[in-house]
């Protein structure tokens, strides 16, 4: 695959940089905001470049109210990802502008779907309860504004801060799965739009960003920490996988799972129940005894959601709140310097084979 400076795993030595800036130093220091800028322009906005990138983000979470209309005719029990990825290939169609794949528009349509994902994303938790979407607040941040106009109240600033460190921590990470598919859609100079809605079907799937989901599954299928040991060891026993564990790239702690295991304590310490972070904690621990294996970024993302009271089907499509950045960032540099992505098969089937009409199989 081609050159890219968005972002590197450096899988034996657990780091992780976007362009060039160290993960820790970014969740520690940054906002999500920041962490955008930096992603599509390979380096940190000033305070200028910041407040202008603000200001076009409040302006773009309006969706077209059609859009909602899609939404609100889709089935209550659509999963949210689905319905996010159904959602916005209907705002294609509601942008003029989606062929054009100059620059200049690229990174405005990066910009507004940034801002549309967290509305689209509040808004299907809302629309399936039958309650209406709402408008964000002016002047709030993106963690701010996705909690608020989920919940319909603004969050505290200590949940909206563990949020937007969560924002900053999923926002990009190489040629993963989806990132990889919208690289290819785009490399076939199709519209950022497209290369999206390819992305979302790929973090759908559970051994990507549908693997939070099932994590805080099995926390609740387990329900107390002296189930975990046995809990695990069965699971093992029976091949099955244990969501949150294991990383095609990482050989050591993701580095990302430092910062979540931490803000999944804080969550526990804040609601006064630390028992799904210890539960966690225990798993970890039988997991790398009994396997070797590492939690990775979707481990305690899972509990830290859970206790900020975020619905479960709703932690891969808030990967992809995130992940809207990576995806733009990487589709911008495949534009600026395109060439079709078509590898070829290692063909193991057979040759020759003789052909007969239907009437003699
Ligand atoms: C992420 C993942 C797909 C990486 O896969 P990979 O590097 O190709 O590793 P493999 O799936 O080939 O697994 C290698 C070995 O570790 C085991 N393993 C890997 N992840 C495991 C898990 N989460 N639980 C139990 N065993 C696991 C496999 O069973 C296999 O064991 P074996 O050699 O005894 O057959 C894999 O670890 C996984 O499925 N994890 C769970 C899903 C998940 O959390 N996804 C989010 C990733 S950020």
């Amino acid at each position: 695959m081609g050159a890219s400076t968005v972002s590197d795993v450096v899988g034996d030595k657990g780091e992780l940089i976007y362009q060039g800036y160290n993960i820790h130093d970014l969740a520690k220091h940054s906002t999500f905001e920041e962490v955008a800028f930096l992603l599509w322009n390979k380096r940190l906005p000033t305070q200028a470049e910041l407040d202008e990138l603000n200001s076009l983000l409040a302006d773009s979470y309006a969706v077209p109210k059609e859009v909602f209309d899609v939404m609100r005719h889709l089935p209550r029990d659509a999963d949210p990802i689905d319905v996010l990825r159904t959602a916005v290939s209907a705002l294609e169609s509601y942008d003029a502008t989606a062929r054009d794949l100059s620059v200049g528009n690229s990174r405005k349509v990066a910009i507004k779907l940034t801002a549309q994902f967290a509305t689209l994303v509040a808004a299907s938790e809302r629309i399936r309860n039958g309650k209406d979407p709402i408008d964000p607040l002016p002047n709030a941040n993106i963690a701010t504004n996705f909690l608020y106009m989920l919940k319909g109240e603004k969050p505290s600033d200590h949940d909206a801060k563990l949020f937007d460190a969560c924002l900053i921590l999923h926002a990009d990470h190489e040629l993963n799965a989806s990132t990889f598919t919208a690289r290819v859609v785009a490399g076939t100079l199709a519209s950022v739009y497209a290369a999206v809605v390819g992305a979302i079907g790929a973090l759908s799937g559970p051994l990507h960003g549908g693997a939070n989901t099932n994590v805080m599954k099995t926390l609740l299928d387990i329900g107390e920490v002296d189930n975990v040991e046995t809990y695990v060891k069965q699971a093992l026993i029976e091949k099955r996988k244990m969501m949150g564990f294991g990383h095609a790239v990482y050989k050591t702690e993701d580095p990302r799972a430092t910062h979540l295991r931490q803000f999944s304590k804080e969550m526990g310490e804040r609601v006064g129940d630390t028992k799904w972070y210890d539960m966690s904690r225990k798993v970890e621990e039988v997991m790398m005894r009994e396997k070797g294996l590492y939690p990775n970024v979707d481990f305690f993302s899972a509990s830290t959601y859970y206790m900020m009271g975020i619905p479960l089907d709703l932690y891969t499509p808030i990967f992809a709140v995130s992940r809207i950045t990576g995806w733009t960032a990487h589709v911008l540099e495949q534009y600026a310097d395109n060439k079709l992505i078509r590898p070829r098969a290692d063909y193991v089937g057979p040759r020759n084979v003789p052909y007969f009409p239907i009437d003699q199989r």
